[in-house]
């Protein structure tokens, strides 16, 4: 029987990526995988969760078990919006929606935003996983290229004095796949083209707290707020996502949503429609985990230290033991590094190859708007221990390369 003609339209946008299958043969553990985008599991804080769970079901047993509101836990809205508020600039409760993880952010704000064949702005590459979620609209997206400072924020000025563009999606802060961080410069240029053309914008920020250098870069929602000088949420156009799965653990599915009342009062209802609200005893612990502050800060300072470790780790031994015909990007924080091979070279096919050699990585071509692409591919850094890091990226550079002397 085939159910072909019983799915909606939409849905041949969806695809099984044939890359995910190929990197099912990953879970063995004599592969070394740079593959995922997962944090490292012996850093998860099991102790402390597991108190947390403890407290949580001893004192508020009952209310962590029950059905809860679509808008989320109060005390933890409360806490996202005083953490997130700078000076003047304060975010109230109300402009705070808790979702199951950051990834329903950018599917809730597709259902309400979106309309099918709608224009929408990206860097060229972007995040994967928003492409699948808004394709089935069929969505126009427009690229706008990058390079080491992020996206160019200039190339945006004629598409959007071409006009009809809903909507622009980027992530700022060490970017997924390549890295890349937009310059504090940039994010001001396009704080001023936000509030010039009325452009709504979605700041996805799962990466901003895994910074390696000395301070963290101001987000481009408080870049407009500044520029507006404004002191409420309700006055700007970036909604801003972000997420406890990289500072705790994905496990949870806790993730949030800053943004003007009317969107969040939308997303409410949308949710109700998909999940009717994130997991009450997710977000009773993941309170208990943060009400302090401490702990989380902490916890945060000690991934730091790690993950910093691994990506100079993982690049120095790249400057070894890669050939000079390959490029790669040089990560201030978060988990990738994206790797750009010569235009001859097909990364699904150096896959193969690496795997042959059981090492595993992500090609890269998925995440590109229009045909390009082929030659890249991202590499995590977070879920290697050093002594597989070492390892793993001399047999990649072997595999690159032969392949180069063969080509
Ligand atoms: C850019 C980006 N956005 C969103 C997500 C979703 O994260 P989560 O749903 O775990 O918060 C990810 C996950 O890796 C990501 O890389």
């Amino acid at each position: 029987m085939s159910w072909d003609k019983h799915f909606a339209d939409r849905t041949a946008q969806m695809k099984r990526s044939t890359v995910r299958e190929i990197l099912k043969l990953t879970v063995k553990p004599e592969v070394i995988s740079f593959a995922g985008g997962l944090p490292a599991p012996e850093l998860f804080p099991v102790e402390r969760i597991q108190e947390a769970t403890d407290i949580v079901l001893a004192e508020r047993g009952r209310e962590a078990l029950q059905y809860s509101t679509s808008e989320g836990m109060p005390e933890l809205r409360a806490w996202i919006a005083q953490r997130m508020s700078r000076g003047s600039f304060q975010i109230s409760p109300d402009n705070i929606l808790i979702l199951s993880g950051s990834q329903q952010a950018i599917d809730l704000v597709g259902r309400v935003l979106l309309n099918e064949r709608d224009r929408v702005i990206v860097e060229n590459p972007t995040y994967v996983g928003m492409l699948s979620a808004w394709k089935p609209y069929d969505i126009d997206f427009s690229a706008v290229p990058t390079d080491a400072d992020g996206m160019i924020v200039d190339e945006m000025q004629p598409l959007l004095d071409e006009g009809g563009h809903k909507l622009l999606y980027s992530i700022p802060s060490f970017q997924n796949p390549q890295g890349t961080t937009m310059s504090r410069a940039r994010r001001q240029r396009l704080a001023d083209l936000i509030v010039q053309y009325d452009l709504p914008m979605y700041e996805d920020d799962p990466y901003g707290e895994l910074y390696y250098t000395d301070e963290k870069m101001p987000s481009v929602l408080e870049v407009e707020a500044a520029r507006r000088g404004t002191t409420s949420m309700d006055d700007c156009m970036v909604m801003y996502a972000g997420t406890f799965s990289k500072t705790l653990t994905p496990g949870l599915r806790v993730g949030w949503i800053a943004a003007a009342y009317p969107v969040i009062d939308k997303m409410v209802q949308a949710k109700q429609g998909t999940d009717l609200h994130t997991s009450t005893l997710s977000q009773f612990i993941t309170y208990e985990l943060v009400r302090d502050g401490t702990f989380l800060d902490d916890h945060v300072a000690s991934l730091r230290d790690v993950y910093r470790r691994r990506r100079d780790l993982m690049l120095q031994t790249m400057d070894e033991y890669f050939p000079p015909e390959v490029t790669w990007t040089r990560p201030t924080g978060g988990l990738f590094t994206m790797v750009t091979m010569p235009e001859h070279l097909d990364a699904v096919e150096v896959l193969k190859r690496a795997l042959e050699q059981n090492v595993a990585f992500v090609p890269c071509d998925g995440f590109f708007i229009g045909d390009t692409g082929h030659n890249t591919f991202r590499l995590n850094y977070s879920n290697a221990r050093e002594e597989r890091i070492v390892e793993g990226i001399k047999r990649l550079g072997g595999v690159l390369k032969e392949l180069l002397v063969i080509a």
